[in-house]
């Protein structure tokens, strides 16, 4: 596991998008693994401006997002397909018929998750996976338990992850609390993992995943069996949470 510090979030978001570009220039028809939430939202607006001044062209790219809430559909503004729409694909020269999240409003939830995974294998799989992570170390919705499940699955969302989560609504009964997720052994196959940390409340997440033990009460700490993960943290953190 490689480990980047920087200055802040800005050069955080640079350094993503320096690796998402490398990997866009050698492959111009790479699968991007993508994620919601408030920690890549300075990636995106990155790729956005790359795009706009023709450093990188998404017009072969495919992406599959990590997750979505159960319940919420596209023209819903809290749905993580609405999210990568307004962050993301309505500002770059993406097909949107080549970027993938789960619908969350799929008649049988159970048939769209088993079918998620296949999705990916015939798209040859992720090249890069952008990550960011709960404050009780879940990575995609894939919540700390006695076990982890390794495919794309339905899954309840935990109390802290509802509580996390209620900063984006506009009451906590407002939170769906079930999601379509990834599994942990479908972030695994991606070939590179970048994961992003921000934000104080991930500190002790985070310390476990660099000197703790693999823990499924710590669903990142199975990153360290990736052969290729880059973990990026600002400075702040790194004399925080002992
Ligand atoms: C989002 C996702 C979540 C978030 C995590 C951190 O698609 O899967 O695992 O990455 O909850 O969220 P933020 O970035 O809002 O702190």
């Amino acid at each position: 596991m490689k480990l980047l510090v920087v200055k802040d979030y800005e050069e955080m978001s640079c350094a993503a998008a320096k690796i998402f570009k490398d990997i866009i220039t050698e492959k111009p028809d790479a699968v991007l693994g993508l994620a919601t939430g408030s920690t890549p939202i300075g990636l995106y607006k990155k790729l956005i401006e790359m795009n706009r001044n023709k450093e990188i062209d998404f017009s072969n790219i495919k992406t599959i997002n990590i997750d979505e809430y159960v319940g919420l559909g596209e023209e819903n503004p809290k749905s993580y397909r609405h999210f990568m729409n307004e962050n993301l694909f309505n500002h770059i020269n993406i097909d949107k018929a080549n970027t993938l999240v789960p619908n969350g409003l799929a008649e049988d939830l159970e048939i769209e998750a088993k079918s998620y995974d296949k999705k990916i294998d015939e798209l040859g799989g992720i090249d890069i996976q952008i990550l960011g992570i709960g404050n009780n170390g879940h990575i995609a919705f894939n919540e700390p338990d006695d076990f982890l499940i390794s495919e794309t699955h339905v899954t309840n969302l935990s109390q802290s992850t509802i509580e996390a989560n209620s900063r984006f609504f506009q009451s906590i009964n407002e939170v769906p609390t079930m999601a379509i997720t990834m599994g942990i052994g479908s972030i695994m196959k991606a070939k590179k993992i970048l994961l992003l940390v921000k934000g104080e409340d991930k500190v002790r997440a985070v310390k476990e995943l660099l000197n703790g033990d693999i823990t499924t009460k710590n669903p990142a700490t199975i990153l360290k069996l990736h052969e290729d993960v880059t973990v990026i943290i600002d400075e702040s953190m790194e004399d925080k949470g002992d």
